[in-house]
């Protein structure tokens, strides 16, 4: 039987409910990496609202991998409890968390979107900011701070900081991770040709620029439990000439398949600015198709999903096996309920009990 928006879907030892995940999405509002009210209250609504998967914004492996003073960490075992009351309460609404572990490499260090006076500014050490690190020493723009090479036993230390991370995410309570490797930070500049311009094993050929990736999910993925789902997110386009490209991003997920991947989230851009992105519905969802087909492995479809009847259809034609909702769940927490109603399903979401009254 062909699947559909609100069929559930196993994976290893965990089911989802239906399609529907909420995609990682900052909100700068943590202090040292620490969850708090805002975070239980953000991530606790949408899972009431009755999405399959609730992932965690991007959360810092290392205080100096964060993309603003603000961004969550899980970068000490303070951060675990609440991390752990937040997944507990998703659980209860019947939703599976995950979590984003993130190093935002050479991104890192700039303000928070509401604090900055231009985009991507670095935040100077008198207000806070701090050392950024990447393959190379190339800035991602002259706003941001130029990063240092990082050498291979930093690269070590970096990789090791994601491996006690994902200790970490289990430990809180998480049953579905996300390696970041997307958006211009620190795994996409490695793998990507216009970041990284090294000469040792971890820049040069195809092959070493995917090092770095391939050797930190290997960590990571003896860690995380065997029964539960381990996901990564590639930026599958820098989308210009000479950059990475959707056949290196089959290649890879070919790879990371071998290496215990269970999905590849299909995101893209985000490693130079301006990049001449053809932004439109849907638009990321061909990578995700293609992926899914040439390397035979699970996808998630992202991107400006924002209808019913759309996010139905992409699973129906097998192009995704599940749809990740950003800025629309911010927009409604309850999408999934009026997607429900979209694609004449009414009963496919069950209305929380409290609100029931609100929905008859
Ligand atoms: C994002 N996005 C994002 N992506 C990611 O991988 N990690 C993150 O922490 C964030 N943070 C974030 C914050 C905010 C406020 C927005 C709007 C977006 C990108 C997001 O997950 C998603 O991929 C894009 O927004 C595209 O999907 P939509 O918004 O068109 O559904």
């Amino acid at each position: 039987m062909s699947q559909h928006l609100f069929s559930p879907f196993s994976m290893k030892g965990i089911t989802l409910r239906n399609r529907i995940g909420v995609s990682p999405m900052c909100q700068y509002s943590a202090e040292d990496g620490t969850p708090n009210d805002w975070h239980l209250v953000h991530l606790g609504s949408r899972a009431v609202g009755g999405a399959g998967l609730i992932i965690a914004e991007a959360t810092a492996v290392e205080a100096r991998g964060r993309i603003s003073p603000e961004d969550l960490g899980i970068y000490k075992d303070e951060h675990i409890p609440p991390f752990r009351r937040i997944t507990d309460f998703i659980r209860k609404q019947g939703a599976v968390p995950g979590i984003q572990l993130a190093h935002a490499g050479r991104k890192a260090s700039t303000y928070s979107p509401w604090k900055q006076r231009v985009s991507g500014v670095a935040v100077p050490d008198e207000d806070g900011g701090w050392e950024v690190v990447g393959p190379g020493n190339t800035p991602f723009s002259k706003n941001h701070r130029i990063p240092r090479e990082l050498s291979p036993e930093e690269i070590a230390d970096i990789q090791e900081s994601f491996r006690l991370a994902t200790l970490r995410a289990r430990e809180a309570g998480f049953e579905w991770i996300e390696f970041h490797a997307a958006h211009g930070y620190l795994a996409h500049s490695f793998y990507s040709p216009l970041s990284n311009q090294r000469t040792d094993r971890y820049g040069g050929s195809f092959d070493n620029r995917i090092r770095f990736v391939l050797e930190t999910v290997r960590l990571m993925r003896k860690e995380w439990p065997e029964e539960l789902p381990f996901t990564v997110r590639l930026s599958c386009s820098d989308w210009v000439e000479g950059g990475w490209t959707l056949e290196d991003s089959v290649d890879l997920a070919k790879r990371l398949k071998e290496e215990g991947v269970d999905l590849i989230d299909c995101s893209s851009g985000g490693n130079i600015p301006k990049a001449p992105i053809p932004v439109g519905a849907g638009y990321q969802v061909p990578f995700s198709e293609t992926i899914r087909h040439s390397a035979k492995i699970a996808t998630a479809a992202v991107g400006l999903i924002t209808h019913g009847m759309q996010a139905d259809d992409i699973i129906r034609n097998g192009r995704a096996d599940l749809v990740l909702l950003g800025r629309e769940m911010l927009r409604d927490p309850y999408w999934p309920l009026r997607a429900s109603q979209q694609v004449h399903q009414r009963d496919a979401v069950p209305v929380p009990p409290q609100y029931e009254r609100g929905w008859n």
